[in-house]
């Protein structure tokens, strides 16, 4: 199956550059997972019947004919398989979507091809076989590198084997990610320093490294409220974070946004496109996208259940539950959201042409508050790391 990795782009020379012509990105979503995480508000499910696996892959592949009649003659420059847990999909199913990907578009020639994978043994045996289907990078979800804690999460697999989930990875793939939960209940700062570290050692270029958020409706939620799980306290959090900071950027791996590090030219391009407001089509039960069509910014967002989702498509050969042009205020807030995550911070210029400039006195207020930098010369707006503790905050005073 070499379509995918070795696909020229004929015409490359002549191709214009407009802001509809930039490289999308295509988001796929497998929604089945063994087990639910008590954390974990994502949409995922549970099968309780065996998984339909060729209606699946055909409504996936009849979706992503839809977006490609949609938003056409696009060029591809990443895929994202993400969950739910992608790597129980069948490989077929994953070289297939591939495939498809690359007749429907013309793919760049470093397509990035990223698929999120559970770091069981089971999973790990089947990257051989992932990387001949395209995949060309795994993110793994290791969430945590001490045995009681992945107990306390939910997690099925051990500390051994998501370390030899990585290393199984490294050989197969030249670029690959694993995710860490921290601020976990009971978790101490030098606890956390001697994970991060054997984190750091254990990583190859990128790194996800997440706050534990307690979702609303989740059993850590109830049992937030019933007070089973301590967590620290939003100072205690804050100098997590600044070690985590601190850790990261000693060895070379920066945050190029608030949860994720890199060395440089290993940024996870799929997400990049996200911040920097890019477009995307989104396939799959509860996916989104955001295409610019004749002018208008687009959202687009799929059937969140999966039985729900795979009749719709069977029915009209796209899932889509809502297609709406987002306003420039929307617009504005999103790309605010979006892009002051990144460290390199948000372009004023497009906002300009939306009819938005931050008032003269928040700006002021905020820069002074070092929660925001404000470069005149370029037109850029930053969040600083005290700034992106709080961002929701700073948004809001932003907009208001
Ligand atoms: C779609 S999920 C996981 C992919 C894969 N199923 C797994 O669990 O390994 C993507 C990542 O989000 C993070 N995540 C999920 N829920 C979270 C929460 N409540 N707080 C912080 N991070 C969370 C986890 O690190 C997880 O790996
Ligand atoms: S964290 Fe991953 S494995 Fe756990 S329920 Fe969420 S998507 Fe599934």
């Amino acid at each position: 199956m070499g379509a995918v990795r070795s696909q020229s782009l004929p015409g490359q020379k002549t191709f214009r550059r407009t802001p509809e012509q930039d490289p999308i990105g295509v988001y796929i979503h497998w929604p089945f997972c063994l087990s639910k995480c008590p954390y974990c508000d994502f949409n995922s499910h549970i099968a309780l019947e065996p998984i339909d696996h060729d209606g699946f892959r055909q409504a996936l592949l009849a979706e992503l004919s839809h977006m490609a009649a949609l938003a056409p003659k696009r060029q591809v420059g990443s895929i994202f398989f993400g969950g739910g847990t992608p790597s129980l999909m069948p490989v077929q199913t994953v070289a297939a979507l591939l495939d498809h990907i690359a007749a429907l578009w013309t793919l760049q020639a470093d397509v990035e091809i990223t698929l999120e994978a559970n770091p069981t043994s089971v999973e790990a045996g089947k990257f051989k076989a992932l990387r001949q289907a395209g995949v060309n990078r795994v993110s793994l979800g290791v969430q945590a590198l001490s045995s009681s804690a992945l107990r306390a999460l939910g997690r099925t697999h051990s500390v051994e084997e998501a370390e030899a989930a990585i290393a199984i990875a490294q050989a197969h793939f030249d670029r690959m990610s694993f995710d860490l939960i921290y601020t976990r209940p009971k978790q101490s700062l030098t606890a956390w320093r001697q994970e991060l570290k054997q984190g750091l050692d254990l990583a190859a270029g990128h790194l996800s490294l997440y706050q534990l958020t307690i979702e609303p409706g989740t059993p850590f939620a109830r049992w937030h409220a019933a007070g089973r799980l301590v967590l620290p306290d939003e100072d205690q959090a804050a100098a997590f974070y600044e070690l985590t900071q601190e850790l990261c950027e000693a060895v070379g791996m920066p945050a190029y946004e608030i949860s994720n590090h890199a060395i440089r030219g290993e940024e996870a391009r799929h997400n990049l496109n996200y911040w920097r407001y890019g477009e995307y089509v989104g396939v799959g039960p509860g996916a989104h996208g955001r295409l610019n069509l004749n002018g208008a910014r687009v959202a687009l967002a799929t059937y969140r259940d999966p039985a729900a989702w795979l009749e719709q498509v069977r029915q009209y050969g796209h899932g889509l539950v809502s297609r709406n042009p987002i306003t420039p205020s929307q617009q504005v807030e999103e790309r605010l959201l979006m892009g002051l995550r990144l460290i390199e911070g948000i372009d004023l210029a497009p906002l300009a042409q939306l009819g938005w400039r931050p008032a003269d006195d928040v700006l002021q207020m905020l820069t002074s508050a070092e929660l925001l930098q404000y470069d005149s010369e370029n037109s850029r707006l930053r969040a600083t790391r005290r700034g992106r503790l709080v961002l929701n905050s700073v948004i809001a005073e932003l907009v208001r």
